[in-house]
């Protein structure tokens, strides 16, 4: 199964209530496992966390650090765009060439690379540690 397969099927899981807009994401990392994730909404709104989040965190629990291809995918009209914070979550974990595919289930999809999505962005290097 290919990743963005792999992120559609588990899109399902989501848990949406109050947005109905359920997401799906997986990512390979540098050791080539597969992790999951989806969003999970919250009553109380701001608590709730993106799918990005999910799989990056089942990434860092399983011992991973690099992440080296992600798909995530929604029912929007266009390929869905990772919000901000979740670029900056990606970026955390991956070199600027990491690509990421971006799709619908209509089908459509279309491919960035991290540095693509995030130019400029504040990382470890800048906390001169
Ligand atoms: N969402 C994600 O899971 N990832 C993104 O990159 C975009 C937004 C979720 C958050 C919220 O549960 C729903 O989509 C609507 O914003």
């Amino acid at each position: 199964m290919s990743l963005l397969e792999t992120a559609r099927d588990i899109r399902e899981q989501a848990y949406a209530p109050y947005s109905k807009f359920k997401v799906g994401v997986a990512l390979r990392s540098t050791s080539g496992a597969v992790f999951v994730g989806v969003n999970v909404e919250n009553a109380a709104y701001p608590e709730g966390t993106c799918a990005e989040a999910g799989a990056i965190a089942a990434m860092i629990a399983a011992g991973d650090t690099q992440i080296a291809e992600v798909a995530v995918i929604a029912d929007a009209p266009t390929p869905v765009q990772p919000c901000g914070g979740c670029r900056q979550k990606l970026k955390e974990f991956s070199a600027p060439d990491v690509v990421v595919t971006m799709a619908n289930l209509s089908g459509e999809q279309v491919t960035m690379t991290v540095a693509e999505l995030l130019p400029g962005a504040f990382s470890k290097d800048q906390l001169d540690m």
